[in-house]
Parts: C-alpha cells; structure tokens; sequence
C-alpha cells in the first residue's frame, strides 16, 4: 500500500511496469488505427482490485519471502526482501530523495534507497537488529552485501527434485 499526503504526489512509471499480455496489440480506429497501442516498457500495474478482476497471477509481483536458504537472510523473523523495497523507491521517489523508514529492522529499505541513489535515515527499537543493519550497510558499500537481483524469476520446483517426493516413511503409513 502506498499513501500521499495531497495530490501531488511523484509517481515514476516506467521502473515499475509489468510486461504486457498482448504487445502485438494495435488500435484499430482513429487516427491511430494500426499503430501499436501498448508501450514497450509494458504496462501500468494497475492496482489490486483491477489485479482480482484481470488475471492476476501475471500483474502481482512475484517476490520470494526472506526464509533460511535466501541469500540476504539475517536473525530478523520479518525482514522484508530488498527488492520489494526497490520498486518502491524507484516509483515513488526521485534520485537524493530521503527514504524514511521508522521501523527498519535489518535495513533493508535503506539498502534498497541506497541502490538507487536516495538518501535514508532509519530506526528501530531493537539495538540487535539495528548493528545487524550498520554491518549490512558496510558490507553494501564494500560490495560484498548479498542481494537477490531484482526481477529474478522465482525457482519453481520440477516435482522431481528429493524434497518434493513423499518421503518413504508417509509412505509407509498410507
Ligand atoms: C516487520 S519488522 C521490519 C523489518 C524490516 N523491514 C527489515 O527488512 O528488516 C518491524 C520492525 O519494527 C520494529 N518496531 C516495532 N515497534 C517499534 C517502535 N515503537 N519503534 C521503533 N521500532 C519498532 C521491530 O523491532 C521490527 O524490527
């Protein structure tokens, strides 16, 4: 969900796109009639409610959660991945804007303004999670932070893999 306080607002369309269903798509009336309709970048994403009524497994980003074998997990039980936080940034804010982030556990939405050139400031109540987010943002600017890119199409398992076979032992059981 993201808020403004008046309607201005910056809203940066372009990072943010989602590819579309029908590129090949042209007007077929008007003066524009048989030019390309849609834009190459894609489209707009839109926003949930249209998600639900158009197909939505194609329009909702598809972002694997912070869990044991991602590579930026830390000690934090809900750290957010860095590149939820990206499309944000790159939608809703400019180059050297601030990004605020009052609850920033581990850091990750600061990592992810720094990215891309923002300015951040953040805080949180925990000094724990706040040293593990000093030494995030020191390995960020040594370049040894792990970062899943963003964009990277998540791994959808074959079926055939050991751990997405019944073990033996259910088997037994059934
Ligand atoms: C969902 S977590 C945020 C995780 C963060 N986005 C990250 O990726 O690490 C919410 C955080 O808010 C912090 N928090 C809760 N109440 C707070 C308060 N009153 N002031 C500051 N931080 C608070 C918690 O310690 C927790 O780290």
């Amino acid at each position: 969900m993201w808020f403004s306080k008046s309607d201005e607002y910056r809203f940066n369309l372009d990072p943010v796109r989602v590819p579309s269903k029908y590129p090949g798509k042209r007007h077929f009336k008007g003066d524009k009639r048989g030019q390309l309709s849609g834009n190459p970048l894609g489209k707009n994403p839109t926003d949930i409610w249209e998600f639900v009524a158009q197909e939505w497994d194609q329009e909702l980003w598809d972002i694997p959660n912070v869990k044991a074998n991602h590579p930026e997990k830390t000690l934090h039980p809900c750290q957010y991945p860095i590149e939820l936080v990206e499309r944000c940034v790159l939608a809703l804010t400019d180059e050297n804007d601030w990004v605020l982030d009052p609850y920033c556990g581990v850091g990750s939405a600061l990592i992810a303004g720094l990215r891309h050139q923002r300015r951040v400031i953040g805080c949180d109540k925990e000094a724990d999670y706040i040293e593990i987010a000093q030494d995030r943002l020191r390995a960020f600017y040594a370049g040894t932070l792990k970062i899943r890119p963003l964009g990277k199409p998540v791994h959808q398992p074959t079926g055939r893999e050991k751990v997405a076979q019944i073990p033996d032992e259910w088997k037994e059981n059934e």
